[in-house]
């Protein structure tokens, strides 16, 4: 869509008044039709310098692995679900190939042996400076396994664009593939690049794609698994308060999305954020005049102070926020909920004390739904073809 430039600048130039010639400087108004200006505000080393609406602002076609703009985290902590997987730094687990990324996941035990996830202990701090543990939280630099309670069984990726690239406002779109093999837990989502508003979940999340590997997980009948893919904006005061249930949105496929490549997108204005799915609408959230606060019914709480309160009405979705792609695998938060039909049950009770042995216990049931074997485990990886991002 095109609007007209209108930027001001001060130009030097030379007048005749009243006979008498002179130089002043004047603002000058003029028009750049090649160059509309956009709300979108960018950072990072790889953000552009000049950003007319409309205009692409970032886009990895994954021809490489660009390492400047792709940070991998290094961490045992995962994202605050003790999910089962390790994130590292390794071309087992993240690579590209003939234009496509892949996030695959592997055995821990592959690398240190099965002994050592019991016995063995794991501080995965380096000393280079793409080594280095990228999340100390949830016991993320350094754990030592028990038998109650072994060491991460998966190694996984997780890569981000933390310093290379945030914004605010724009359109993103992601072509991919996800995983599919029981438990796997793919997102390509934004996280708050200065946490404006506080920590999680004050400062916002903004998850455009979610989704479950089963290929026949169901709830109440309902394919949850493959069949299923969804998006979410978490948002509230602290953790237990939560406004996510309110913007969440999933959307049924009968094939299954890791059977095909679809795109999923995020259009995030000043007014309104809207989730599609191939173009087709998924949902959609405008917060209204009384902003998030009131959207997440926060309001109530009379004794709760509202950290948006000084934002715009998108608070906190008003602030730059950067891309993460990552295959987690498990946890005990509830993403994969207990009871629900599996062809084979759930290993492990997210009230277990001892979730990651009882996950990897029952590795005979899910280890063969991966196919690691079969393909260079590419369908229990998420694949992208690309991630790209507009200006508004
Ligand atoms: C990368 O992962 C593979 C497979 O787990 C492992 O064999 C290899 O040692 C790892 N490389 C490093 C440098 O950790
Ligand atoms: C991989 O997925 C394809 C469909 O996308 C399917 O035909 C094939 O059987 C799968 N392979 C394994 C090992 O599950």
């Amino acid at each position: 869509m095109w609007s007209i430039f209108i930027g001001v600048t001060f130009l030097t130039y030379v007048a005749t008044e009243c006979g008498h010639t002179h130089s002043t400087e004047e603002p000058y108004i003029f028009l750049d039709a090649k160059c509309p200006p956009s709300v979108t505000t960018v950072s990072g080393s790889h953000a552009p310098d000049v950003i007319c609406s409309g205009s692409l602002i970032f886009a990895d076609e994954f021809e490489e692995f660009d390492f400047e703009t792709w940070e991998h985290e290094v961490t045992l902590g995962g994202g605050g679900n003790w999910e089962f997987q390790y994130y590292n730094n390794n071309r087992t687990n993240s690579f590209t190939d003939d234009g496509i990324l892949f996030i695959r996941p592997s055995l821990t035990s592959d690398q240190f042996g099965e002994a050592f996830l019991s016995s063995g202990r794991l501080n995965i701090e380096g000393g280079a400076p793409a080594d280095r543990c990228t999340n100390p939280q949830w016991y993320g630099c350094e754990r030592t396994g028990t038998p109650t309670n072994i060491l991460n069984p998966v190694k996984s990726a997780r890569i981000r664009t933390v310093n290379s690239f945030s914004f605010r406002y724009g359109r993103v779109e992601a072509r991919a593939k996800l995983p599919a093999g029981d438990w796997l837990w793919p997102a390509i989502w934004l996280m708050p690049a200065f946490n404006a508003y506080g920590t999680w979940p004050s400062s916002g999340e903004i998850d455009i794609m979610e989704s479950r590997g089963n290929r026949n997980l169901l709830q109440n009948g309902l394919n949850i698994g493959t069949q299923a893919a969804a998006s979410t904006l978490h948002y509230g005061p602290y953790p237990q308060l939560n406004g996510w249930d309110r913007a969440h949105w999933s959307r049924q496929n009968e094939l299954g999305y890791d059977r095909e490549f679809h795109r999923y997108q995020l259009e995030w204005t000043p007014d309104y954020i809207k989730f599609s799915i191939d173009d087709v609408e998924m949902g959609k959230v405008d917060p209204g005049k009384e902003g998030f606060w009131k959207y997440g019914g926060f309001d109530n709480n009379r004794n709760i102070l509202n950290p948006w309160r000084y934002g715009s009405k998108m608070a906190p979705f008003d602030q730059k926020f950067y891309l993460i792609i990552n295959l987690a695998v498990g946890g005990v938060s509830g993403y994969f909920p207990d009871g629900l039909q599996n062809p084979t049950p759930k290993p492990w009770l997210n009230s277990s004390p001892k979730a990651s042995t009882d996950f990897w216990d029952g590795r005979e049931s899910w280890l063969p739904t991966w196919g690691l074997d079969q393909n260079d485990g590419r369908n229990a990886s998420l694949q992208v073809d690309y991630i790209r991002v507009w200006a508004l």
